[in-house]
């Protein structure tokens, strides 16, 4: 309503999107190469699922690849009479999930057929007999599972081949259809994939984890509900197949290919912001890139306890959770893009708070490749155990080179704002007074505009305004501030009085030295 209070400062979303709506902004393509493995047949049409594409080169290296739960390396030695025998592990994956499965007990005795060491799923057991009533229970069983056992175990026509890793250090993508990561995930839930513990540099897809989740009482309710949102997604991939497609994006930068923060002319005020107390990143940060508050190993703890900013995501936009099968750990000048998830569920709450509420239909158009158009650009800060800590110099490099990766992209035209909010000041104990300038920056090296979701915090919003003012009526360059944040950091002054210190800095900086010494100091 016209009397409803106006929660945001700065640029008007309209005016970012420069007047021509949310999808103007440029799009990387897919365009299969040596650094893009793309895993359907292109053009991917929309009119149904694309077809699988069968790649003629050799795999090179198996320790490149991603290791599929239908690998003819994928051996499983299990005792039949007595004797041990070895199998392909496939043969007994399928062989169990075909018997018949009634209830959450069935379902575990069946996944450990193929799998040894187990966790018990507790949180699964609990999750069926507790938090569904009967009717929903067994729907699951007669209904829902048999649909999730078919389409994992259309792995061998859907993804005949292995694909590779998205490694340390190399910049590469991987495109794969929405059906395919559905397969993928239905093999997650099946806890299909070979894994060994602590050998693996991925996070790891099976889902054993979360089906175990639940000695911690105070933290088992949101299990529970992530629960929901993941089942949610079953549901609607098998009532209707998805058409899309996705690009999964790991982007390096060398130390040496950085901006030079300590040189770099660029007037900040250049660079545009939106800030909004009201609001989040994934239900307002329409077509622009919208930050994931990321842990190095991507989806941090989605399939244990976690559920925080990462963690809400990944549950409502599944599709993510296929990450964390082939990105390696993220290095620090390391981020990973997402382009085309799609959202499943509708939830409330946030942490111990967080509740599944409800279908969430994506209305987002898709790119002419075959994508939605959502971007999700994975980052992941420092945990300061200190909040002197992020101060040093070396630990502000750190936040804008890893910013910076994200954020940047040699793509042509006008890039999209970054959606963005108080990134590592959770969980990871950052300042957002600092943290947002950081991005600030970065952002302005990118050239990409900035929308700041506060998160309800009013006074963050309107000093980070008030700050961004001063900075940008000043024509306050990169190198600038970048030196008075050092200054800052080998001052002692509290880290609450940031901003007066920056406003203060730069005053003094600004008076003539040589004027100084002709008239004193009074
Ligand atoms: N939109 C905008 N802002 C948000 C949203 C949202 N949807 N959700 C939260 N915030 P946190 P971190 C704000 O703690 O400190 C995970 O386990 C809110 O103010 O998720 O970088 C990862 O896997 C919140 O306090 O991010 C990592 O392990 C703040 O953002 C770890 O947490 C920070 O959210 C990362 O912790």
């Amino acid at each position: 309503t016209d009397n409803s209070e106006k929660t945001w400062l700065g640029t008007s979303l309209n005016e970012l999107y420069e007047g021509k709506g949310p999808w103007s902004f440029s799009i990387s393509p897919v365009n299969a190469s040596k650094y893009h493995t793309v895993l359907y047949e292109l053009p991917a049409t929309l009119k149904e699922p694309p077809k699988p594409h069968i790649s003629q080169q050799q795999q090179s290296d198996d320790s490149d690849y991603v290791q599929m739960p239908h690998s003819e390396k994928n051996l499983f030695s299990t005792k039949e009479n007595g004797q041990a025998i070895i199998n392909l592990r496939w043969h007994i994956i399928t062989k169990s999930l075909l018997k018949p499965i009634k209830n959450s007990n069935d379902l575990e005795a069946a996944i450990n057929s193929y799998n040894s060491a187990l966790p018990k799923f507790t949180a699964l057991h609990y999750f069926f007999q507790q938090v569904l009533d009967q009717q929903e229970t067994e729907t699951f069983f007669q209904d829902l599972l048999p649909k999730m056992i078919n389409l994992a175990l259309q792995l061998p026509d859907l993804l005949p081949q292995s694909f590779p890793l998205l490694k340390s250090n190399h910049n590469r993508s991987v495109s794969l259809s929405q059906l395919q990561a559905a397969c993928l995930l239905a093999n997650a839930f099946l806890c299909t994939f070979p894994w060994k513990k602590g050998v693996s540099t991925c996070p790891g897809i099976n889902f054993m984890r979360l089906f175990a989740a639940s000695q911690r009482p105070k933290r088992k309710d949101a299990v529970m509900e992530k629960l929901k949102c993941l089942l949610h997604y079953f549901r609607r991939v098998t009532a209707t197949c998805p058409v899309g497609v996705l690009t999964f994006e790991r982007r390096f930068i060398h130390r040496s290919a950085m901006p030079r923060w300590d040189m770099l002319t660029n007037i900040i005020g250049r660079t545009r912001i939106h800030i909004n107390s009201a609001g989040t990143i994934e239900d307002d940060g329409i077509g622009f890139l919208q930050v994931d508050f990321a842990h190095k190993l991507v989806g941090g703890g989605v399939l244990e306890y976690g559920c925080v900013q990462e963690e809400i995501r990944f549950v409502i936009c599944p599709e993510l959770i296929v990450s964390r099968m082939f990105v390696e750990t993220l290095g620090d000048q390391e981020a990973v893009i997402v382009i085309g998830p799609e959202r499943f569920s509708k939830y409330s709450g946030y942490g111990q708070e967080f509740k599944w509420v409800e279908d969430f239909v994506d209305e987002t158009p898709y790119d002419e490749y075959g994508r939605r158009r959502t971007s999700v650009c994975m980052i992941d800060a420092v945990h300061f155990k200190k909040t002197k800590d992020q101060f040093y110099p070396s630990a502000m490099l750190r936040e804008l080179n890893k910013a910076y990766v994200g954020f940047s992209s040699n793509m042509k035209g006008k890039l999209s704002p970054v959606a963005t909010g108080n990134w590592g000041c959770g969980v990871y104990r950052g300042l957002s007074t600092l943290k947002s300038l950081l991005q600030l920056i970065a952002c302005n090296a990118a050239e990409r505009d900035m929308v700041y979701y506060t998160f309800g915090n009013k006074k963050l919003r309107d000093d980070l305004h008030n700050m961004y003012l001063f900075i940008s009526r000043n024509n306050i360059t990169i190198t600038e501030l970048w030196r008075i944040l050092c200054k800052f950091s080998s001052s002692n002054v509290s880290e609450q009085k940031l901003y007066s210190f920056i406003q203060q800095a730069y005053f003094d900086s600004k008076k003539q030295p040589d004027l100084k010494k002709y008239f004193g100091d009074s």
